[in-house]
């Protein structure tokens, strides 16, 4: 048997990638009016179609769900038929779409929710930083802690956008988005989860959230098609756990008998800004060993160190995330050992079709 490489198959699940460079979930907040994703977003997801995988930007599935502007929902009529266009495009390109299912909990303002109500949390703890308001950066206000008969409705909500975006958008997958500090991650760790009922306290209880979340999506979708994101030791959003080896060593092994279609975790490489901070323990590679599926890993990889990751099999393929949002091609780049194009971050959320859509791709005549 050769070791693999990035451009060995893989198969999450029922996804069948030609290669494993994963393009990672970016918010590139330019949705348009209700959120809906436009013609640009498929033009964007479309020259990216070559990735092993597309995971799409966060997204919501409801509208409680949202925390920055211009982010697109799968939870109307109007935002599915537009995923439908993308996935379309995509497929047309011979590629592979998952919407990232999102709820940003109280990482969000009373501008972004219905009727300006407060948004909610498994705690009435504000994060410590600022949200993205019309009127510019605004600390972050106090959340109102979630009644435990509220939970069945959200996680109602995140089955319902898995369906909307598999059976009615078309799209290939779905990943859970469980990291970064957003509402999945409230609930996970201690930080920002004081909870007193079963949603709260132990690793079982702060797990629980995430686990009928995941029983829901994978009962609604198929597990084949159901994929989960962690960020174990991400400080993000103000996010810190009291034991983060318990956690999510106690997460991945509940995950196991799902049959997810792959695990996602984010543990920058060293002095990446997603690395673990000073003291905290590198947990991927443990993780790594506990799951039974597939299991991608993220946070800075350059092609090599990729390559170095698959081969040692610590990882069966990896995500890239700011290198897709400047090379298109980056698949193509990576085989030809070509020259990167430089992300330019000024335009990496909100405006136009420039830093977004016009990145070059290699001439094919160099081929
Ligand atoms: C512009 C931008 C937007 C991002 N948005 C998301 C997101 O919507 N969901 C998510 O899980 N991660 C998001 N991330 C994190 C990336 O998925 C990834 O974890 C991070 O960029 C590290 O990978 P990289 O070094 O290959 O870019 C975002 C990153 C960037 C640069």
């Amino acid at each position: 048997m050769t070791t693999a490489d990035l451009f060995t198959p893989l198969r999450l699940g029922s996804m069948e990638l030609p290669n494993r460079v994963i393009m990672a979930p970016m918010t590139r907040s330019r949705a348009g009016e209700g959120n809906v994703p436009t013609p640009l977003m498929a033009d964007y997801y479309g020259q990216r179609a070559s990735a092993g995988l597309i995971i799409t930007e966060a997204t919501q599935v409801s509208a409680t769900a949202q925390g920055y502007p211009s982010t697109p929902g799968i939870h109307t009529d109007a935002q599915t038929l537009a995923w439908r266009r993308i996935a379309e495009e995509v497929h047309a390109k011979g590629g592979l779409i998952a919407a990232q299912l999102w709820h940003v909990g109280r990482i969000s303002h009373t501008e972004f929710q219905p009727n300006g109500a407060l948004p909610v949390a498994p705690s009435a703890i504000a994060a410590a930083g600022e949200s993205y308001t019309s009127k510019g950066l605004v600390p972050f206000p106090t959340p109102r802690a979630l009644e435990t008969d509220e939970i069945p409705g959200l996680v109602k909500a995140f089955a319902d956008a898995a369906k909307r975006a598999v059976f009615d958008a078309g799209l290939d997958g779905v990943e859970i988005h469980g990291a970064n500090g957003y509402l999945i991650d409230q609930f996970l760790r201690d930080r920002s989860n004081k909870r007193t009922d079963r949603y709260g306290g132990g690793v079982e209880n702060r797990a629980r959230f995430l686990l009928e979340i995941v029983d829901a999506v994978t009962t609604a979708v198929g597990p084949g098609r159901v994929g989960v994101r962690l960020s174990p030791t991400g400080t993000f959003n103000d996010m810190a756990d009291s034991d983060p080896r318990a956690l999510y060593t106690h997460v991945t092994e509940v995950l196991n008998p799902f049959g997810l279609a792959f695990l996602h975790v984010i543990e920058g490489q060293p002095g990446h800004h997603m690395a673990p901070p000073e003291g905290a323990p590198h947990l991927a590679a443990e993780l790594r060993r506990i799951f039974k599926g597939p299991f991608i890993i993220n946070g800075g990889y350059s092609k090599e160190q990729a390559e170095a990751a698959i081969a040692a099999g610590a990882a069966d393929a990896v995500s890239f995330g700011e290198p897709f949002i400047a090379n298109p091609d980056l698949p193509e780049r990576f085989r030809r050992n070509a020259a990167l194009n430089t992300p330019d971050k000024a335009s990496y959320y909100g405006g136009d079709a420039r830093g977004y859509t016009d990145y070059p791709a290699l001439e094919t005549a160099d081929a």
